[in-house]
C-alpha cells in the first residue's frame, strides 16, 4: 500500500508515463483531440464525455462507469479489455507504469502546459496568431501553392506538402483568416488550417503564375 504522501511524486510519474498518450488526450477540461479530454475521467461513464462526437458504438455502450480497476485492464490491452474500440494504442505492460498512471488521472489536477511534451504538443491558440501566421491569399498554379502571409511574405509549397486542415474550436483561426503552421523541421512542408471547410476552396485561387511573378 502507498501512504497518501506519495500522491504528488507518483502522480509526477504518472505524468511521464501520460507522454504516451498527450497526442490524442489533453487533461484540460473539454480540450478534445484525438481522443477525449481525460479530464475527471475516473467515475465518468466510458464514452460520455460532454461534446466528444467520434466515440465508437463499443465506447459509447460499454455501459461501464471508469474506475482505476477497469482503466487498469483497459490500458494493459485496449483492444481486449473492449473489442470494437477505436483507440489505436496497444497497451502498457508495466503494471507499475499503469497504477502511476492511473493515479496521475484520478489524482492530478495538472496544468496542461506542464504535460510532457505538450510544449511540441500544445495547440496554439490560433485566434491570437501574428501577422506572420495569418494567411491572406493561397495561389495555386501548376503543382504548387503560394501562400502569402499577413506580413507579404510568399511561401512556395509543392501542392502534396501543403495540408488543409480545418479548426472549429475556440482555439481556431477566425472566419476568414486561416493560419499557416509549419510542420516537421524541414520547413517544405506546412498546414493551412481554416475556420470551417466551406471556406477552403472559396479561399484558394487558381492564379497562373503565382501574384508576384506576373509581369
Ligand atoms: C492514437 C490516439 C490515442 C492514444 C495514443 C491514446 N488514446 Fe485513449 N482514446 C483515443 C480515442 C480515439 C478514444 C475513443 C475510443 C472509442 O470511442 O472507441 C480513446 C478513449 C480513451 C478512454 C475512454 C474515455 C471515455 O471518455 O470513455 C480512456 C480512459 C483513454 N482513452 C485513455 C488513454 C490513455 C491513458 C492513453 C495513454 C496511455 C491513451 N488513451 C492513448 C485515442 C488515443
Amino acid at each position: 500500500m502507498r501512504g497518501t504522501g506519495d500522491v504528488q511524486t507518483l502522480a509526477g510519474k504518472g505524468r511521464e508515463v501520460f507522454g504516451l498518450c498527450v497526442n490524442c488526450h489533453s487533461m484540460a477540461a473539454g480540450d478534445h483531440r484525438s481522443g477525449p479530454s481525460l479530464r475527471d475521467v475516473v467515475g465518468r461513464r466510458a464514452g460520455s464525455a460532454a461534446r466528444f462526437a467520434r466515440y465508437s458504438p463499443a465506447m459509447r455502450n460499454a455501459g461501464i462507469v471508469w474506475s482505476p480497476e477497469n482503466l487498469d485492464s483497459f490500458l494493459r490491452k485496449p483492444a481486449r479489455f473492449l473489442p470494437g474500440n477505436i483507440m489505436v494504442f496497444a497497451g502498457i505492460s508495466s503494471a507499475r507504469e499503469r497504477t502511476d498512471l492511473i493515479i496521475y488521472l484520478t489524482e492530478a489536477k495538472p496544468d496542461e502546459r506542464n504535460a510532457p511534451g505538450s510544449s511540441v504538443l500544445k495547440r496554439a491558440d490560433l485566434k491570437q496568431a501574428g501577422p506572420e501566421t495569418r494567411i491572406t491569399t493561397i495561389t495555386y498554379c501548376g503543382d504548387a501553392y503560394n501562400v502569402v502571409t499577413a506580413l507579404g511574405v510568399a511561401h512556395r509549397f509543392w501542392e502534396f506538402n501543403l495540408r488543409f486542415k480545418t479548426d472549429g474550436t475556440s482555439k481556431g483561426p477566425p472566419p476568414g483568416a486561416p493560419a499557416l503552421i509549419q510542420s516537421g523541421s524541414s520547413g517544405d512542408r506546412a498546414y493551412a488550417v481554416f475556420a470551417a471547410p466551406e471556406e477552403i476552396s472559396a479561399f484558394v485561387e487558381r492564379v497562373c503564375p503565382p501574384a508576384g511573378e506576373r509581369r
